[in-house]
């Protein structure tokens, strides 16, 4: 398809769309919006002039639009919010040639509670026993405890605070540099309550909606409650009732704005702009920062007693050079939910052990998409490796320090790695070293190695 194409289409291809899909959406590389179905301007209930030359984010900070215009690749089943609603979607490149010129995503059930009826059914229909709550309620929620790769003690540690604080309602604050998979853990304590009762999980990014307008997204409105709020709007705290909000990046709140969720918070309800009735708060509040929020306290730009009322549960994400052992778990992980077609030599594991990762496993993953795309199907030795960091914008260069800690704990745990897989593999050197995302050669080099060592 061409860009022409793409942007006027033909009747015969909207009229499909319309009727196919609860709702779908083009958008160009840029990620601006080129065109809406009408399910999906009604799903968004925004007018035509209202979303035209926006771009996505503005609209939807959490649809995965991005990840398809990176990759060209298609991704299925997953869900998005929607003012609210879990959808389950699909999106698609859209390419000319061998260029993505753009990605069309195609709302497949606009709430997931229509799912949940169409599965109640199965078991009638199929004579099989669905469990239909737990199947569901895992389509509904992004992430589980399971996304988060690590095993290290220092991933082992953060992810039994974090089910720990699953199981109490109160306020959990999440402290971590960027990429180290804060939105995870976040979305995985609500999928540990979500597993009993289905609820809604509502994430809203403090930093990405201007300090005028994130009142009116926490709190809703009332219609004329200021120029152009034509209509009432429910706020992200309503919409989340008996559910959790996900405040990301929570430190970039203003300090006015600061005084009124402590009010809430400590008051528990609230009303909607220009509103005269109370509406109790039942969600449950997660928030994230990779500011230094007692510091931010100091400074007085952010408020100590909210930050205390915030973080009944102080959880701190470890970084990825403090857990580097984990290196070889990613891996392993990234390649397969990647489908990334490359095998790593041993000198470039070294490399990626000894790197200090500033953008942690965010920045690990970038990484391996560049080298996917120059490498598939080959070998990558530690000097590609170590080329591709210097590339990375987050780049900085490793110091004597994390070197020596990292190789250590990386050997001990590639070694109890490898002495695990061979065993399941029936010490079939091939596959454990493909499993392991590393050459042949460097399976035997570190069975003589640990044979040396055990002499
Ligand atoms: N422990 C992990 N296991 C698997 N993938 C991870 C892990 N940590 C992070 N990732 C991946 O890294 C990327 C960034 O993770 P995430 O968005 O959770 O980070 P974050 O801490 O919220 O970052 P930011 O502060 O920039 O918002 C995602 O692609 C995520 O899948
Ligand atoms: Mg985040």
């Amino acid at each position: 398809m061409t860009e022409q194409q793409m942007r006027t289409r033909g009747g015969v291809m909207d009229e499909l769309l319309e009727k196919a899909f609860d709702a779908a959406v083009i958008v160009d590389r840029e990620g601006r919006f080129v065109y809406n179905t009408k399910g999906s301007l009604a799903l968004r209930r925004m007018a035509p002039e209202e979303i035209a030359g926006k771009y996505y984010w503005e609209v939807n900070p959490d649809a995965k639009f991005h990840t398809t215009l990176e990759s060209g690749r298609s991704q299925l089943g997953v869900v998005d919010v929607v003012e609210g609603r879990k959808c389950l979607v699909n999106i698609f490149p859209i390419c000319c040639g061998s260029q993505v010129i753009g990605a069309l995503s195609t709302v497949l059930f606009k709430n997931l509670t229509n799912l949940k009826q169409i599965i109640a059914k199965l078991p009638d229909a199929y004579g099989v026993e669905v469990d239909n709550y737990n199947t569901v309620s895992r389509l509904a929620t992004s992430y589980t405890f399971a996304d988060y790769i690590g095993e290290s003690p220092a991933a082992r540690d953060v992810v039994q605070q974090c089910r720990l604080a699953a199981q109490s309602m109160r306020s959990v604050l999440l402290i971590g540099e960027t990429g180290t998979g804060k939105e995870i853990l976040a979305n995985a304590i609500h999928a540990e309550v979500n597993r009993r009762v289905w609820t809604h999980c509502i994430k809203i990014n403090c930093s990405a909606i201007p300090d005028n307008l994130l009142e009116s997204e926490l709190f809703g409105h009332e219609k004329g409650a200021f120029t152009g709020a034509q209509t009432t709007k429910i706020g992200k705290f309503e919409l989340a009732s008996n559910g959790s909000i996900l405040l990301d990046e929570i430190g970039e709140m203003d300090l006015r704005l600061q005084s009124k969720l402590l009010r809430v918070l400590e008051e528990k309800e609230f009303e909607r702009i220009g509103g005269t009735r109370l509406v109790p708060l039942k969600a449950r509040l997660i928030s994230s920062t990779n500011a230094n929020l007692r510091q931010l306290c100091r400074e007085g730009k952010f408020r100590s007693d909210l930050y205390y009322r915030l973080a009944a549960f102080e959880i701190h994400v470890p970084p990825l050079r403090s857990r580097a052992a984990d290196i070889p778990l990613l891996v392993e992980n990234l390649k397969q939910r990647d489908q990334l077609a490359f095998t790593l030599e041993e000198n470039a594991m070294n490399v990626l052990t000894k790197y200090r990762w500033p953008g942690n496993v965010r920045e690990l993953r970038n990484i391996f998409s560049r080298l996917d795309i120059k490498y598939r199907g080959q070998q990558v030795s530690g000097s590609a490796v170590q080329w591709e960091l210097e590339q990375s914008i987050d780049y900085e260069p490793p110091t004597a320090q994390t070197q020596q800690t990292a190789m250590a704990g990386l050997q001990a745990a590639a070694y109890a790695r490898m002495d695990a897989l061979l065993e399941r593999n029936g010490h079939n050197v091939a596959k454990t070293a493909r499993e392991l995302g590393v050459s042949r050669a460097t399976v035997y080099n570190w069975l003589k190695k640990q044979k040396n060592c055990k002499v």
